[in-house]
C-alpha cells in the first residue's frame, strides 16, 4: 500500500502567520548565539499584572482544573459583559458572549459560523494577514479595500461602500489597526455602520487593541446606537492585560452567533483553559490601573520610536494613533544592494544587523515594514541605531 500523501485542498489555502515566521527566523539566529533586537511580535513585553497571576495560581490550588462550559464559564462571561458595560456603556448579557482561546480563535470561529464558500468579506488594506487566511479557509473571498498612506490610512464608509457587492456577507474592521495604528473616529464608525446595516452585512469589529489609543477615548462598535443586531465583537485580553500566553479572547454578538461559536468549540477545542479563565475574571474585575500605566509607557515608546525613524534618511513614518506598531515607508531604500522588496529588506536587516521586523507584504503593501514598539526602551534605541547604520551602509 502506498503511504498517504494527500492533504486537504483547504489547508493549502493558508500560510504560516507572517509574524510567527519572523519569530522563528529570529529564534534560529539567537540559537546560534546572535544578539537579536526583535521588533517582530505583536506582544507586550510587560509581565501579566501580579493580581492576575495570583488568580491563576489560586485557581490551580483550588483545583479549578476541569472542563468548563465550552463557551466559557458563566462567571467569566458575566465579567466580560460587566467590563464592557463599564468601558463602553453597553448592556450585553452572558448569552451574547462566548469565550475562546484568544482573539484569533474568536475570529476564526466567528467566520466559520458566518461564511459559506463564495461569500465575500471586505477587509481594509493594509490588514493583519490572518483575516485573509481565515476567510480563505472558510472558502470565502476576502475583498481588499486599499486605504491611502497620504490620508493616514483612513478607513472610511465611502471606501467600504465601493467594495460591497451582492455577495458581501461581512466587513472586518480592526481599529486601532494592526499594522497602521489608524483609529477610526466615532462619526466615521456611524457612517460605516449605516452602510453595512442597510445592506444586511455583518460588521465584525476586531477590538483587540481598543484600549491602546493615544488620543481621545477607547471606542467599541457596539456603542453605536442600534448596532447590536449586526455588530460582532472579537475581543481579547492578550494586549490589554499583557496576557498573550494565557489565550483568552471573546465574542460579543447576537445570541445565535455566540451560541454557534460555543457549539463549534464544543466539537473542536472544548473550553478555553480553565485556569486562564479564572485569571481573566481577575483581570476584568480587579484594578484597571495597569491599563493606564501601560498606555503611558507605550506613548513614550511610540514617540521615541517615531523620532528615531524620522532621523533615518530614506524612511518616512506617520504617527500611529493607537495599537503599538510603527509602519514606516521605506520605498527610497528599495532597489539598493539588490534589495527589491520589503521581504528582502527584512531578511537582510535580520541577517546583517540582527533586527527583526515584519515586511509590509505580510499586510498587503509593498513599501513598508512593521516595527513593534512594545519592547523595552533600551531595545527600541538599540534596534533603531542598528537600522540607521544598516540603511546608511546600503549603496545608492
Ligand atoms: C489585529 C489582531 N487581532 C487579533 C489578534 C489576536 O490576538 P490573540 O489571539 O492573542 O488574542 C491580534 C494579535 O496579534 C491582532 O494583531
Amino acid at each position: 500500500m502506498p503511504a498517504p500523501t494527500r492533504l486537504s485542498e483547504r489547508i493549502s489555502r493558508i500560510a504560516v502567520s507572517a509574524t510567527m515566521k519572523v519569530a522563528t527566523d529570529a529564534a534560529k539566529l539567537r540559537a546560534r548565539g546572535r544578539d537579536i533586537v526583535d521588533f517582530g511580535p505583536g506582544e507586550p513585553d510587560l509581565p501579566t499584572p501580579a493580581n492576575v497571576k495570583l488568580a491563576g495560581i489560586r485557581a490551580i490550588q483550588d483545583n479549578f482544573t476541569r472542563y468548563t462550559a465550552a463557551g466559557g464559564t458563566q462567571e467569566l462571561r458575566e465579567a466580560i459583559c460587566e467590563r464592557h458595560a463599564a468601558d463602553f456603556g453597553t448592556s450585553y448579557t452572558p448569552s451574547e458572549c462566548a469565550v475562546s482561546a484568544g482573539g484569533k480563535h474568536a475570529l476564526f470561529n466567528i467566520l466559520q459560523a458566518l461564511i459559506d464558500p463564495g461569500d465575500e468579506v471586505v477587509v481594509p488594506l493594509p490588514h493583519w494577514s490572518t483575516f485573509h487566511d481565515i476567510v480563505s479557509y472558510c472558502g470565502g473571498v476576502s475583498v481588499h479595500a486599499p486605504t491611502e498612506e497620504a490620508g493616514a490610512f483612513a478607513i472610511t464608509a465611502s471606501l467600504i461602500e465601493r467594495h460591497l457587492t451582492d455577495k458581501t456577507r461581512a466587513l472586518i474592521i480592526n481599529s486601532p489597526c494592526n499594522p497602521t495604528g489608524e483609529v477610526i473616529p466615532a462619526e466615521e464608525w456611524e457612517r460605516i455602520y449605516a452602510v453595512t446595516s442597510k445592506r444586511g452585512i455583518w460588521l465584525i469589529s476586531d477590538e483587540c487593541y481598543s484600549h491602546l489609543v493615544y488620543e481621545g477615548q477607547p471606542f467599541s462598535a457596539t456603542s453605536i446606537r442600534g448596532a447590536r443586531s449586526t455588530v460582532i465583537v472579537a475581543g481579547s485580553l492578550s494586549k490589554t492585560y499583557a496576557m498573550t500566553g494565557w489565550r483568552i479572547g471573546y465574542v460579543l454578538a447576537p445570541p445565535r452567533v455566540a451560541s454557534a461559536v460555543a457549539k463549534l468549540q464544543s466539537q473542536s477545542t472544548s473550553n478555553p483553559n480553565s485556569v486562564a479563565q479564572k485569571a481573566a475574571v481577575e483581570a476584568l474585575r480587579g484594578s484597571q490601573e495597569f491599563r493606564t500605566e501601560m498606555l503611558a509607557e507605550y506613548r513614550q515608546r511610540r514617540d521615541l520610536g517615531l523620532a528615531g525613524l524620522q532621523a533615518i534618511p530614506g524612511i518616512r513614518c506617520h504617527e500611529p494613533k493607537g495599537a503599538f506598531y510603527l509602519y514606516p515607508n521605506i520605498r527610497p531604500l528599495l532597489g539598493r544592494n539588490w534589495i527589491q522588496s520589503t521581504t528582502q529588506f527584512a531578511e537582510q536587516l535580520l541577517e546583517q544587523a540582527g533586527v527583526a521586523v515584519v515586511p509590509g507584504e505580510a499586510f498587503g503593501t509593498t513599501e513598508h515594514i512593521r516595527i513593534t514598539f512594545a519592547v523595552s526602551r533600551r531595545d527600541l534605541e538599540r534596534g533603531l541605531l542598528r537600522l540607521k547604520t544598516f540603511v546608511a551602509d546600503l549603496a545608492e
